[in-house]
């Protein structure tokens, strides 16, 4: 059964590859290699394209007999959407649109769509389910939820299944190393202290420490992208067997601090790991912590391996392989 994975070459659509291969799915890689990689692509076709191309749309759902879409090509930083809004908008929901237009266009029915815990804004309560009230802070969250309401519409006007999956904070990697996250430049918490344990010099700067948390930082909730590619296959697997779609909190439901997170980053990779606080980034929630009890409820998921030390470790692990790779740089891993 061929999958069109849009953003196939990036973290988290490469990880969903990996899985949906492993479960028998055959995946179709579409990805403009604008911040994907090519080495990611290791599972199913690849066929070069934007989002926003409707002619190249058309040839790759013409060419391949495409069984549903999984849709991850968006832009993903907070910061940029706020400073360059239109780029956002372009692409992660004209761009979306595009898509949605051919799938109607070729007869594709299911689509399970990459959305994001920043739909929610600053939360009113925690843990947050997904009656939670909407209130994005930031132009990339507007696009998500605008994707989804575009979804639920073309699912009255057109029967489209749908379903989707808002991460917390997606980290970690494939345990065997072959993909893993691969940002450039890079603003994820657990990347940046990693580079951090790496060269060895730089302290790690912390956002804030006068937050209304137990130790002052900000509180997040990691779920490991291996656990994230799982429920997105369930999610595909209850499409196709006909359950009704919605949205879905993807977190492991447990929180740590950015201070906690770098206590267990110099556990694991032995570096002693000093702390510079700055100021608050701008955007940050204190705190962000998902219910997952409908995903587990109606996708049977539950998370499998998101215990912080998991997700650090396989993380340092690929940290040090692509590093390797592309400056030749080398480090130790430890177990
Ligand atoms: N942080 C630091 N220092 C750093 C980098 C991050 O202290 O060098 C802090 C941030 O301020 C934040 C926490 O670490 O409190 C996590 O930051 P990330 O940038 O790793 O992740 P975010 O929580 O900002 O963003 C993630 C996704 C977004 C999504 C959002 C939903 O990356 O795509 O969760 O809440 F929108």
């Amino acid at each position: 059964m061929n999958i069109l994975v849009t953003g196939g070459a990036g973290y988290i659509g490469a990880h969903c590859c990996q899985e949906l291969a492993l479960r028998g799915f055959h995946p179709v890689v579409y990805d403009n290699l604008a911040t994907g990689h090519r080495e990611h692509v290791r599972w199913g076709e690849f066929f070069e394209g934007d989002i926003g191309d409707a002619a190249r749309l058309d040839e790759v759902c013409a060419r391949y007999r495409i069984t549903a879409v999984m849709h991850f090509a968006a832009f993903i930083e907070v910061g940029e959407s706020v400073a360059d809004p239109l780029k956002y908008y372009a692409n992660n929901v004209a761009g979306s649109l595009q898509l949605i237009r051919a799938m109607v266009q070729h007869g594709i029915r299911n689509i399970v769509f990459s959305s994001s815990a920043a739909v929610y804004g600053t939360p009113q309560h925690v843990p947050i389910d997904e009656e939670h009230p909407t209130h994005p802070l930031s132009p990339y969250g507007r696009t998500k939820l605008m994707v989804e309401r575009i979804l639920a519409d073309c699912e009255r006007a057109h029967g489209l299944h749908w379903m989707a999956l808002r991460y917390f904070n997606a980290a970690g990697a494939d345990p065997a190393a072959q993909i893993g996250e691969w940002h450039d430049p890079e603003s994820h918490l657990i990347p940046r202290i990693l580079d951090a344990a790496r060269d060895g010099e730089r302290p790690v700067q912390v956002y804030g420490a006068d937050y209304p948390t137990p130790d002052g930082s900000c509180v997040r909730d990691y779920i490991h992208v291996a656990d994230l590619a799982r429920a997105h296959v369930l999610a595909l697997e209850r499409l196709l067997a006909g359950d009704s779609g919605g949205v879905f909190n993807l977190g492991q439901g447990r929180g740590y601090s950015v201070k906690e997170v770098i206590r267990q980053a110099a556990q694991i990779t032995g570096k002693p790991l000093p702390i510079q606080t700055g100021p608050r980034r701008p955007g940050d929630p204190p705190i962000l912590i998902a219910s997952n009890r409908k995903a587990q409820d109606r996708l049977g998921w539950v998370p499998e391996q998101s215990r912080l030390e998991d997700i650090i470790a396989s993380a340092w692990k690929w940290h040090c392989k692509m590093k390797e790779l592309v400056h030749g740089a080398r480090c130790t891993v430890q177990g």
